[in-house]
């Protein structure tokens, strides 16, 4: 049996490995159509490059490697992505594609390797730990069943969120956001990695500007996505903001994104706010919704607090990953 890595001879492998791993890790998230997985090829999001490699047992392509490359910020940081298609695994296959990446981090300059693993199987979790990561966030991927919700609460929740949040007015919006709130929601999402829980890994706060929100969001479309947001106001100043994410190719299910307060306004149940009223939009924009789901840092007592009263419930748990050169 030979084992050897080497450059992507076809973005259709790469899908086709990619496919089978995610099914195999996560039954539940329907897997991304070859066509949108193949458009983040064309269309990746504005600071970010990628470099993507196959893993072989003789001739076969059994291991896929991406690997993406921050470069307007988190410079030192690369994001692996590796998987080998389940029934090749314990062949070395993972071994090889990781030498490969940790020469690729070191030939671009980067000092943490960070990937995440899921708790359904023990594989991705004890690889890691065997080629020297250290595990720096615990995250829990929880759902929200929209078949099942419980419209009693969620009216309960939403009259307490509009008597705490007296002054401030909602505002939502389809893609890129208007000419006049996109400053605000760069500067809100830019808070994420000093706001949110990050634990041992080295997420630094991204530099997001108007202009990189937009083409984010022109690029986004371009892979089949869809972002739907809502946000509330006070004056004209967007404070607090939330964003779902449909695969106009997978409509039954929904991405929860971001959702941040500026620290100045926090106390005002404006996350919940922000949150129910996007719920109701995504439920008018988008009727074959059946799913959210969302990432927590698993310590984000408040974040998971307010999604627990929505309906969501935990799915599995995640491990953020991170290994120093
Ligand atoms: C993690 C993954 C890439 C490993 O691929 P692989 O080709 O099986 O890895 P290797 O055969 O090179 O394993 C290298 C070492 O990791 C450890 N390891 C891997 N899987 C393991 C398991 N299920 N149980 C215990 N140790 C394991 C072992 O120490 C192994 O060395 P050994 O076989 O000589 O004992 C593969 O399981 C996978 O695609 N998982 C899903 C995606 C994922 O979680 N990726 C990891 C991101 S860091």
């Amino acid at each position: 049996m030979r084992i050897s890595t080497g450059p992507l001879a076809s973005p259709e492998i790469a899908y086709e490995i990619a496919r089978a791993t995610a099914i195999h890790d996560c039954p539940d998230i329907p897997y991304q159509s070859q066509k949108n997985f193949l458009a983040l090829f064309d269309n990746p999001p504005p600071g970010y490059t990628y470099e993507r490699y196959l893993g072989y047992i003789d001739d076969q392509p059994v291991g896929y490697l991406e690997l993406t490359f921050p470069q307007l910020d988190n410079l030192s940081n690369v994001e692996v992505d590796l998987l080998v298609l389940p029934g090749h695994r314990r062949h070395g296959v993972g071994r090889a594609l990781h030498a490969l990446a940790v020469e690729r981090a070191r030939a671009n300059d980067r000092r943490h390797l960070q990937a995440a693993t899921v708790d359904r199987h023990p594989d991705g979790a004890a690889f890691a730990e065997a080629m020297g990561a250290k595990a720096g966030l615990a995250e829990t991927r929880s759902r929200l069943d929209l078949t099942t919700l419980d419209e009693a609460k969620l009216a309960e929740l939403r009259a307490e969120a509009d008597k705490r949040s007296e002054g401030y007015r909602l505002r939502r919006w389809i893609g890129v956001a208007p000419d006049d709130i996109i400053d605000d929601l760069a500067y809100l999402e830019a808070r994420l990695n000093v706001d949110a829980p990050t634990g041992d890994i080295n997420w630094e706060p991204e530099k997001l500007d108007a202009d990189r929100m937009r083409k984010g969001e022109e690029a986004r479309e371009k892979r089949g996505r869809r972002s739907y947001q809502s946000g509330a106001l006070i004056g004209d100043k967007m404070v607090a903001f939330t964003w779902l994410v449909v695969d106009l190719d997978r409509p039954s299910h929904v991405w929860q994104n971001t959702t941040l307060v500026d620290p100045d306004h926090r106390g005002h149940r404006l996350g919940l706010l922000v949150k129910l009223d996007n719920l109701d939009h995504i439920r008018e924009q988008r009727p074959a919704a059946e799913a959210i789901d969302t990432f927590n840092a698993t310590e984000n007592a408040f974040m998971l607090d307010i999604n627990l009263a929505m309906g969501f419930r935990p799915v599995d748990a995640w491990i953020e990953w991170q290994q120093d050169l």
